[in-house]
């Protein structure tokens, strides 16, 4: 059947990928970048893939709270339904690492804005959609200060605690919403995947895109996620997994929820 669904980051690495695999299989495409170039470029590749389905594309920095909240607000301009959210944009080694607020750009880019994204759009969500978040194998224990911009971070240190926050706020937000909400999905796409955070941050060509693509088509659309709702699926050993034990302690992840509202609530005066 055909989906409409939404992925941040389509401009490059494995959302390109996966965007070009969805709209191969006739869905309707949602995509998002940060450069309006790029993403017009990436239209014009997707556009002739597929038949019968659209394609849309919309700015946004997701570093930027503020045009977050006018991302989701020019979908829900235009749709009333939304099946899959794939939050797949995401940083690791960058030049500027503060954000004009004063964040930590990794635990912007990676960890409020799509806990933001989401919340947004639950209600076009339908209960059997999916938000599929691109986690990482490198998870480390998070430090709600650097996350709340309040303590600076090295690069991998930034990146690790950025994915353990994002895997736990997957699972929180899961068990808030039980069987009404989409199945929130936590997914390790692969390590060392070809893209150019992986040229850029480790100096290395990396393993086939197409490995991260295949999982996130198969958790956006196969009826074995159906049911996952809250888990982590780590492509590295091909099943689900326990994230690290941090992911696992509720009380840890609603300290890492609250972190993350109290941000959202300072920047943008959303709650
Ligand atoms: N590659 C791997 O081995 C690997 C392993 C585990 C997890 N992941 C995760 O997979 C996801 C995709 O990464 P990738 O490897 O494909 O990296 P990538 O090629 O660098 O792609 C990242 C995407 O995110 C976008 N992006 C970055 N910063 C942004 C911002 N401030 N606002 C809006 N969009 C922004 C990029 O836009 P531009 O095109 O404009 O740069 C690009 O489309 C990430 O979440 C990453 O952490 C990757």
């Amino acid at each position: 059947m055909q989906k409409t669904i939404l992925i941040t980051g389509a401009t490059d690495g494995i959302g390109l990928e996966t965007a070009k695999m969805l709209a191969s299989q006739g869905h309707n495409m949602l995509l998002h970048g940060r450069s309006p170039v790029k993403l017009e470029n990436t239209v014009k590749e997707i556009s002739p893939l597929g038949e019968g389905r659209i394609v849309e594309s919309y700015v946004a920095d997701l570093s930027n709270l503020t045009e977050v909240v006018k991302l989701a607000d020019s979908v829900i301009a235009k749709h009333d339904r939304i099946d899959v959210l794939i939050n797949n944009a995401g940083v690791f080694k960058t030049a500027e690492t503060i954000t004009a607020s004063g964040l930590d750009v990794r635990f912007v880019v990676n960890v409020i804005a799509p806990y933001l994204l989401t919340r947004k759009l639950l209600p076009l969500l339908v209960s059997t959609g999916r938000v599929v978040n691109l986690s990482s194998a490198a998870q480390a224990p998070v430090d709600t200060e650097a996350l709340s911009g309040r303590s600076r971070l090295d690069h991998m240190p930034a990146y690790a605690q950025s994915k353990l926050a994002l895997t736990m706020w997957s699972r929180a937000i899961a068990q808030e919403l039980g069987e009404a909400g989409p199945a929130i999905i936590a997914v390790n796409p692969g390590s060392l995947l070809a893209s150019k955070m992986v040229k850029e941050g480790f100096g290395m060509a990396g393993n086939d895109l197409s490995i991260g693509a295949k999982i996130l088509c198969r958790a956006a659309l196969d009826d074995e996620f159906a049911t996952a709702s809250g888990k982590y699926f780590d492509n590295d050993s091909g099943r689900f997994a326990a994230p690290h034990q941090d992911g696992l302690n509720l009380q840890k992840s609603a300290e890492v929820v609250r972190a993350i509202e109290a941000v959202i609530a300072e920047t943008t005066g959303n709650s």
